[in-house]
């Protein structure tokens, strides 16, 4: 049984079910680590304030070592009658090292070592969800650069727009990820300062040096203020928010993939090794990974949900109630991990219907910007540029008639700007190769796009 870290003042023992309501070690253990590092440093500094002597640091750091060791190979047992992990380490810390181990929690709270714990954890998770992020868009650049020849039909509110490669398309992805990559590494500069010290809330009054501490766990600032360090979890907010953004990003990804594998579409084909069967239907084949993607965002916008509404009537200074922002932390961290190892490998699976695609990018509709912008080229007002091919495509559009067929006379009758060489431009690659301006969808330029992209994540 561990011994509660502040049982004395009790006259009473507390309710079964009050120890199980508030412990927290079912979940915070997984933050072992990092509070045993975090004790590491907080001992040493003690020691080198003479706060306590040498010798009881040397002892604690050995036995917190050790503790660690079989943290990391996965041999601790954590004691589930623990409050907390805190409790835990320390409990067996002393059981370990005896009296010296009660000098450990000298000028610390559990407050600020919680606050301590988690920042740690994120700056590690960080690194972890980024790296993801980046093999993805290898993945993803791999794809686009092995179909860069591929043109397809682009599409606005989900119907026929005009063609783009699908590098292009691919690119978009790479960018996103791009800005959330950013977006987490600018996050992390706000976890990266050091709470420990802080201690209850108010400081403390024996001679403690944080900026020791803070050197010892690589953090790059120490925090300012004591109540604000225990009292807020804006980081995590921050954190969840910009995982959230983040798995918005990979659920349309998974949304576009899920359509352009369907019959209608019929763009792609992913590999059997990432896709499942139905236990009615023999003939099946579904994207049922990307459909779980995309069912795991609604998980991870319910954990920001779950933090923010958490915090928002929280009088200041540390109240239990933050105790409750860890399950909905580490779930989101789990889940976009997950998410991003299997897309980078479904990725991979992926073949391109090039054939299909081919057929389909014949359709003239494809091409209406091109007539209208040729067009202006001539001359013509952009207003007159419109209705005219507005006009073109009235007359043509589901009657058997296309543009393409049309004679010099014919044209002539809807524009005297048209000649023949309009039709040159009615076919999928002079429409992508027109598309000339900064970011367009011109294949000179996407091969640039592309050969930077893979210089950049080299
Ligand atoms: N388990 C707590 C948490 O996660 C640790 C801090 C508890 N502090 C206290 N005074 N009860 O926030």
């Amino acid at each position: 049984m561990v011994k509660k870290l502040w049982g004395t003042r009790f006259s009473k023992k507390t309710h079964a079910l009050t120890d199980k309501f508030t412990s927290s070690i079912t979940f915070d253990k997984r933050l072992a680590k990092y509070d045993i590092l975090g004790s590491i440093a907080h001992a040493k500094m003690l020691g080198k304030q003479k706060i306590i002597s040498q010798k009881e640091s040397r002892q604690i750091v050995r036995g917190l070592n050790s503790i660690l060791k079989n943290v990391v190979s996965g041999k601790f047992k954590f004691d589930p009658a623990a409050e907390d992990i805190h409790s835990n380490i320390q409990e067996l810390l002393a059981r370990k090292i005896g009296s010296p181990a009660h000098k450990l929690h000298t000028a610390r709270s559990r407050n600020d070592q919680v606050a301590l714990d988690v920042r740690m954890y994120l700056k590690s998770e960080i690194n972890n969800v980024v790296w993801l992020a980046v093999m993805l868009q290898k993945a993803i650049l791999r794809f686009a650069v092995n179909n860069s020849r591929v043109i397809i039909p682009g599409y606005t509110h989900l119907q026929t727009a005009q063609c783009v490669l699908l590098a292009h398309h691919l690119l978009a992805y790479i960018e996103a990820l791009e800005r959330d990559i950013e977006r987490l590494f600018d996050a992390k500069s706000r976890v990266d300062s050091m709470p420990l010290g802080s201690c209850a809330f108010s400081g403390t009054g024996l001679n403690i040096d944080r900026d020791f501490v803070k050197k010892e766990l690589g953090f790059a600032s120490v925090t300012a203020n004591s109540i604000d360090s225990v009292s807020d979890r804006d980081f995590i907010i921050e954190v969840l928010a910009d995982i959230s953004i983040l798995s918005v990003h990979l659920s349309r990804f998974a949304e576009d993939l899920i359509l352009w594998s369907t019959k209608e579409f019929n763009f792609i084909d992913i590999d059997f090794s990432f896709c499942t069967g139905s236990s009615i239907m023999p003939h099946k084949k579904n994207p049922d990974i990307l459909e779980l993607i995309r069912g795991s965002v609604g998980k991870i916008q319910g954990d920001l949900s779950s933090v923010l509404i958490l915090m928002k009537g929280l009088p200041s200074s540390y109240n239990r109630d933050l105790q409750l922002d860890k399950p909905p932390l580490f779930d989101a961290i789990d889940t976009i991990k997950d998410i991003l190892e299997i897309f980078m490998e479904l990725f991979g699976s992926i073949a391109v219907k090039k054939e299909e695609i081919a057929g389909r990018i014949k359709d003239e509709s494809l091409f209406s910007v091109d007539i209208v912008e040729y067009l202006i080229k001539k001359g013509s007002s952009y207003r007159q540029a419109h209705d005219i091919v507005g006009r073109m495509y009235r007359d043509s559009l589901g009657k058997g008639k296309a543009i393409s067929g049309l004679s010099l006379k014919e044209l002539k009758k809807y524009s005297p700007y048209f000649g023949l060489e309009v039709k040159k431009i009615l076919n999928a690659w002079a429409s992508v190769n027109l598309k000339r301006s900064y970011g367009g969808t011109n294949p000179k330029l996407v091969a640039g796009q592309l050969l930077a992209w893979e210089r950049r994540l080299k």
